[in-house]
């Protein structure tokens, strides 16, 4: 008995010793000490000694037993501490490696603008529309008083889709005018902004796509002097408290008296100077009251309701108000030049 327990506590210790990984530890444990194990076999057998062995016996028996548990254990850890040794190899993170820059852009200058316009209209109750650049032609010129013949209609000037010029990219925001008056009740105020397309080389001031911001009011005893007060508040609270304008008399088809708003340049203070080609002002935007017709033609009684409706040249406004010399760099997208926003 004595020795098949000798025998027993060697082969085990010399499996422990052997072993490498949690799954195989188990298994030993099993083998030797679990319920149907050598160990619970050996003592099983007890009962054939005689009774002054019995107790010497069940003492060394015990022993093993307490010595293979702690050899157990200590296993256990060790397999324990040697997997987590791996696991941080595996998963080490070098900290002093330099970090990826992640590039967050941000806003054209002229959205900047853009989204200014439009805080200050809301602010004053109008509301802000969007519609396509696809356009029928009835809308961006018969709508709008501008009869066949008309030289905003010449195919020189105009992108038509289709050889009897009925659709077309919209040369202007203010079919959105037609559209606002055949869809909104009475009273309107409204302001849709947008991208608009002539058959314009590109220079320092033009390009074939630009941006414009239509405006339009239309109710009860509305006058010249609500369109002036308006657009000159608007002009004071984008480009700062005195902002000097002036209103020029002009034609449009849409509008009857109509004329053209300048802001005094901001560089020479109205002296002339190359920002605004020696002239002090800078040209903003088309305004007038709604020509009868217009309203007539939307169903609207010109005896009972008149408006006001403008439209800006939004590019124009971004490069004043951020102070920009040349038009082409609101497209070109140099990030150096977008950089400064
Ligand atoms: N649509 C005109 C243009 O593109 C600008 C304009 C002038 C719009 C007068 C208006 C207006 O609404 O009343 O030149």
């Amino acid at each position: 008995m004595k020795q098949r327990l000798a025998d027993l506590r060697e082969q085990a210790l010399a499996e422990l010793k052997a072993v490498e990984d949690a799954a195989a530890l188990d298994s030993i444990r099993v083998k030797y000490l679990g319920k149907k194990g050598e160990l619970t076999n050996l003592l099983k057998q007890m009962g054939k000694l005689s009774a002054e062995e019995r107790p010497v016996m069940g003492q060394l028996a015990n022993e093993i037993r307490a010595e293979l548990e702690q050899k157990l254990d200590g296993k256990k850890q060790e397999i324990a501490e040697k997997m987590l040794e791996v696991r941080l190899q595996q998963e080490a993170l070098d900290v002093t490696m330099p970090g990826k820059e992640q590039k967050i852009g941000h806003k054209h200058p002229m959205y900047l603008a853009l989204d200014e316009i439009k805080d200050i209209f809301v602010g004053m109750g109008f509301t802000v529309l969007d519609g396509p650049e696809i356009e029928l032609a009835e809308l961006n010129f018969d709508r709008l008083n501008a009869e066949e013949g008309h030289p905003s209609r010449d195919w020189s000037d105009t992108f038509y889709f289709d050889e009897d010029s009925r659709v077309m990219l919209r040369s202007q925001t203010s079919p959105m005018q037609v559209r606002a008056m055949d869809s909104m009740p009475l009273p309107i105020r409204i302001i849709a902004p947008g991208r608009v397309y002539r058959k314009d080389e590109v220079d320092a001031t033009h390009s074939p796509m630009f941006h414009q911001v239509e405006g339009m009011v239309i109710d009860k005893n509305v006058t010249m002097a609500d369109l002036k007060g308006t657009l000159n508040a608007v002009m004071e609270k984008l480009f700062g408290e005195g902002t000097v304008t002036r209103f020029r008399p002009h034609h449009f088809p849409f509008t009857e008296p109509s004329c053209e708003m300048d802001v005094q340049c901001h560089k020479c203070g109205g002296k002339g100077c190359p920002t605004c080609k020696g002239e002090g002002w800078i040209e903003v935007l088309g305004a007038g009251m709604i020509h009868p017709n217009v309203l007539r033609m939307a169903g609207i009684d010109p005896n009972e309701y008149s408006g006001w409706a403008f439209g800006m040249g939004l590019e124009r406004l971004a490069m004043r108000r951020f102070k920009i010399a040349d038009l082409r760099l609101i497209f070109e997208n140099d990030v150096r030049f977008l950089e400064q926003f």
